[in-house]
This record gives C-alpha cells, structure tokens and sequence, in this order.
C-alpha cells in the first residue's frame, strides 16, 4: 500500500486513533472525558449566570456552537449536548418567547483535516437523536475554519497542548546532541523550554486570534484542558513518567535495530503542557477576550491509581497515528506492547509525582 514506505520527516500533529475497534479514541478516551464531566458542570453554571442573549449580536432563531479539536466522539457529543440543553434553558429564564418557538442549533464540528470524520458522523447518537444540524469542518484551529462573526459558543478541550508543529529550534538542539534522549519538552533542559514555549505562546496567539473573528460580540470560548502548576516540571507529573517510559522502549527497540537509531534520536512530540501562569498570560495577550472564569478542576480520577494497561491504551490512543507516520506501519502494536510490559517492570510511582492541573476557562468576546 502507498502509505508503508511513505515516513515523515519530522513527527506530524497527527489526529487520535480512528473507527471503534479496541485501540481507538473512541474506546479509550474516558481520561478526557472525566475532564469533560467536570467542566460541564461550570459550563452549565457559567451559560446560566453570564450568557447575555438579549444583548449577544444573534440571528435569536439560529444558535450556532463550534467545538474545536472534536475528534472522533463520543466526548464531544457529551459536551455540545450540555452546552444546547442549558443554551435553552437559558432562552426560557430570560424569556425570549418569540425566538424559544424557532429555535434551532447549528454545529460545527472542526479537527485536522485527516481526522476520522466518518466514525464521528456515523454515531448512533447523531442518526438516531438528530439533536441539531451539523456539519463538519476540517483545518486546523490555529488558522480561521469558520466565517467571521458567525458562533456564538465555541468550545475546546483536551486539545490546545498540541502544536501546531515541532519548534525547528528543538530539532537543532536534538541534531546537536543536547536532547537527543528526550522525546518531549520535560523541562530541564532550559534551551528546550524556551522553544517549546515560544511555539505555544505563538500558536495560542493564532487560536485565540481566529476565534476572536470568528466570534459574534459577547460570544463565549469555552476551554479546558491540562497544565502545570508553576515551577514545576512536566517530567515530575505521572504523564511526563509515561512519556519517558515511551522514549525508553524506543531506545530499547532502537538498540535491538528494530527502529534506527538516528531516527530515534531525532524524535520529539509536538506538545507542549504550559505552566497556569503561561496560560493566563497568553490569554491576557489577546484584548478582544475578557476573562470570565480561570480556574482550576479536580480530575475525578486525580487520586486513582491508573492501572498500566490504561495508561497503555490511552496512550496508544493518542500517538498511534503520530508513531506511524514516522516511524512507517508496523511499529506501533511492538512499541505499545513494549510500553505496556515495562509500565509493570518499571511501574509509575503515583506518589511521588506532582499533581498536574485541569483549567477550565471561559472568555467573553468584546464588543466587535
Ligand atoms: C486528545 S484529543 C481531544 C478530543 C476531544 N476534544 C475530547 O476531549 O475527547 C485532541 C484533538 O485535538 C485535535 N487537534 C490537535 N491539533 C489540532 C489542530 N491544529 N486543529 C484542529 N484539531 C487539532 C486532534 O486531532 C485530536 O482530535
């Protein structure tokens, strides 16, 4: 088949595992969506306290919802559902009678372009619920998707850690050697952190600079997701441990020539988990957004001690397209068995990492 042979150059942002079998998003996301669970909660608070639809610039008969990095479901049904339901409660407290009569939901579902979209529209909850009009909109978020001055709320989650490429900085410092055992932005290396920094600040800049556009006046952004407390390292969190113990079975299989070695070493992921105060400053950055809410969630699954086959599944999850491209077919199921096997040799100590933090923002879109 043509993609065998096909490896990319540099690890792509690549989207989740596609369809529903055993090894796809669709099956092991429950980590994001106990994030989901928790922000829907303040979403419902926040649409019932502080979405002013009398003064929202709207056509009041069409209320338009854009969920940015959807992937292939079912999280994103879960949280567009919430977000329509309080919407119309929403309608009924401050009793815009006329517009209740023909209200109707319009929703754009937006990821990269190589997204599975089929498994995503084929869900039975969408063919069976016909819940609201869809439609899909593939490109990515850190450029416009979507006509400007046309949503009302948009949402994210899970998503903004992701860049939209890997620093060219970081590639020069893994030529010279400095990080060539690192396969992510651990934050000891101060080189390293700069350039991963300075690609997410850009790359926030062009999200929010999109969505500032394509926003109508008094619209809502709604994002949650994972950073870290200040000062502290992404390799002390348990997901920084995970990474490591990934870049070691790539190591171990670049050793027993499974994988070559110089391609191991100029392996990095494109993601990048910023510090509260990075965040909040980038967010500040941008004036066409007030911040409503900033604040932190508790994981409900913050205290539970993952087991190794989770935590395997979910990462296969989430990199199996990435490990593909770049390291061609066949590598994904020997790594992923490797990373399963050395999590119980090697198990993570969930005591001694640092908690990370779930934000859950909410940002009100000035006047245009
Ligand atoms: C961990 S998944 C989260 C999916 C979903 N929001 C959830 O909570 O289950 C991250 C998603 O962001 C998407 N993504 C990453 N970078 C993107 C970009 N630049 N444009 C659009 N989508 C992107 C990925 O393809 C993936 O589907």
């Amino acid at each position: 088949m043509e993609k065998k042979n096909r490896v990319a150059t540099l690890p792509q942002p690549n989207p989740m595992c596609g369809g529903d079998g055993p090894h796809s998003y669709a099956r092991n996301s429950s980590y994001q969506k106990a994030v989901i669970d928790c922000a829907k909660t303040k979403i419902k608070e926040v649409i019932l306290e502080k979405l002013d639809l009398a003064h929202m610039c709207l056509d009041l008969n069409t209320f338009k919802i854009a969920d940015f990095g959807c992937s292939v479901g079912p999280n994103t049904f879960d949280v567009v559902q919430t977000i329509v339901e309080t919407v119309k409660r929403r309608y009924e407290q401050q009793n815009i009678r006329e517009a209740q009569k023909h209200l109707e939901f319009h929703v754009f579902f937006n990821d990269q372009s190589n997204n599975d979209f089929n498994t995503l529209f084929k869900n039975r909850f969408l063919s069976v619920c016909k819940p609201y009009f869809i439609a899909g909109v593939p490109g990515s978020f850190y450029d416009r998707v979507l006509p400007r001055n046309t949503i009302n709320i948009g949402h994210t989650s899970y998503t903004l850690h992701w860049l939209s490429k890997i620093p060219k900085e970081v590639c020069n410092i893994n030529s010279l050697g400095r990080n060539k055992h690192n396969i992510s932005c651990s934050n000891l290396v101060e080189e390293m952190s700069k350039a991963y920094k300075s690609q997410f600040e850009k790359d926030m800049g062009d999200f929010l600079g999109a969505r500032a556009e394509e926003l109508v006046s008094e619209g809502f952004m709604i994002m949650s997701g994972m950073c870290l407390p200040d000062g502290v390292p992404m390799v002390r969190t348990w997901k920084g441990v995970a990474i490591d113990t990934m870049r070691d079975c790539l190591i171990d299989m670049a050793n027993s020539r499974i994988l070559n070695k110089e391609r191991v070493e100029s392996f990095s992921l494109p993601l990048y988990f910023p510090h509260m105060s990075e965040l909040e400053e980038v967010i500040k950055q941008n004036e066409c957004f007030s911040i409503e809410v900033l604040e932190r969630m508790i994981h409900p699954m913050e205290d539970l001690p993952l087991t190794n086959d989770f935590i395997a599944s979910t990462y296969r999850a989430i990199f199996h397209g990435l490990i593909e491209e770049f390291f061609g077919d066949g590598v994904v199921d020997e790594l992923f068995d490797r990373f399963a096997k050395r999590l119980e040799t090697h198990p993570i100590d969930f005591q001694t990492c640092v908690k990370d933090i779930q934000y859950f923002v909410l940002l009100k879109r000035n006047s245009h």
